[in-house]
C-alpha cells in the first residue's frame, strides 16, 4: 500500500512537471512565429499617400526597410501619444539597426490629419517618424487591408458618422505592426508591448549592418 502510494506521489510530480515544461515550452515558442505563418498575405497592401512635406508616398518607395506602422491620429488625447514616444524609445535601443527601419503613422482621421497638421504632429515624437495622410477612400482602403479598426464617436465614446463640430474622438485599435523589407507582414504588436519588447524583437528580426 505504502510502495503504491509513493508511486503514485512520484507519478503525479512527473505529470505536472511535465505539463509545467510544456506550458513553459509554449510560452517561449516565439508568438512571431505562429503570426507569421497565418497572416503574411492577409495584413498590408499597396497604397499611395501624402507625407507630412505634402510629397506622394507608396508603399513601394519603402521597400528595402523594415516597416514599424501605427495607425493613430493627431488629436487622440492619450493612445496614440503613448504608442508613439514607446516606437519612439525602441527605436533608441536600436540605434545600430536604425538605418534599416522606418517608422510611420498612418493618420485614421484625414478630414482633420493634413499634411500640415501631421507635420506638426510627428515632430514631437522621433525624428525618423514619417506622417502619412490621405483621401478618405484611400485610407478607408488601408485600413482593410491592415484590419485596422477606426470610427468616429462622440465625447461619450457613442458612434457618430456626421458629428456636428470637430470636436469628436476616432476610437481605434492601437496595434504596431512591423512589415518586412518586402512589405510583407511580420508580426504586430498589441497596445501592451514595451519599447523593450519591440526592441528585442527588433534585435532578433534585423541583422546589423
Ligand atoms: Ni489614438
Amino acid at each position: 500500500m505504502r510502495a503504491n502510494h509513493i508511486f503514485i506521489i512520484i507519478c503525479s510530480f512527473c505529470f505536472g512537471a511535465l505539463i509545467a515544461l510544456w506550458l513553459y515550452a509554449l510560452e517561449q515558442q516565439p508568438k512571431q512565429v505562429r503570426l507569421e505563418g497565418a497572416g503574411k498575405a492577409l495584413i498590408g497592401g499597396p497604397f499611395t499617400l501624402i507625407d507630412q512635406n505634402g510629397t506622394q508616398k507608396s508603399d513601394t518607395d519603402f521597400h528595402g526597410k523594415y516597416l514599424l506602422v501605427y495607425f493613430g491620429y493627431s488629436y487622440c488625447p492619450d493612445v496614440c501619444p503613448t504608442d508613439l514616444q514607446k516606437i519612439s524609445r525602441s527605436l533608441d535601443m536600436v540605434k545600430d539597426r536604425i538605418d534599416e527601419i522606418q517608422p510611420i503613422f498612418i493618420t485614421v482621421d484625414p478630414e482633420r490629419d493634413t499634411a500640415k497638421q501631421l507635420k506638426n504632429y510627428v515632430s514631437n515624437f522621433h525624428p525618423k517618424l514619417i506622417g502619412l495622410t490621405g483621401s478618405l477612400d484611400d485610407i478607408e482602403k488601408l485600413k482593410k487591408a491592415y484590419k485596422v479598426y477606426a470610427i468616429k464617436v462622440d465625447e461619450n465614446g457613442k458612434p457618430t458618422k456626421n458629428p456636428k463640430t470637430d470636436d469628436y474622438l476616432m476610437d481605434h485599435s492601437p496595434q504596431t505592426f512591423l512589415m518586412g523589407p518586402d512589405g510583407q507582414f511580420i508580426r504586430y504588436f498589441r497596445f501592451s508591448a514595451t519599447a523593450e519588447i519591440i526592441a528585442n524583437t527588433l534585435k532578433k528580426i534585423i541583422p546589423t549592418t
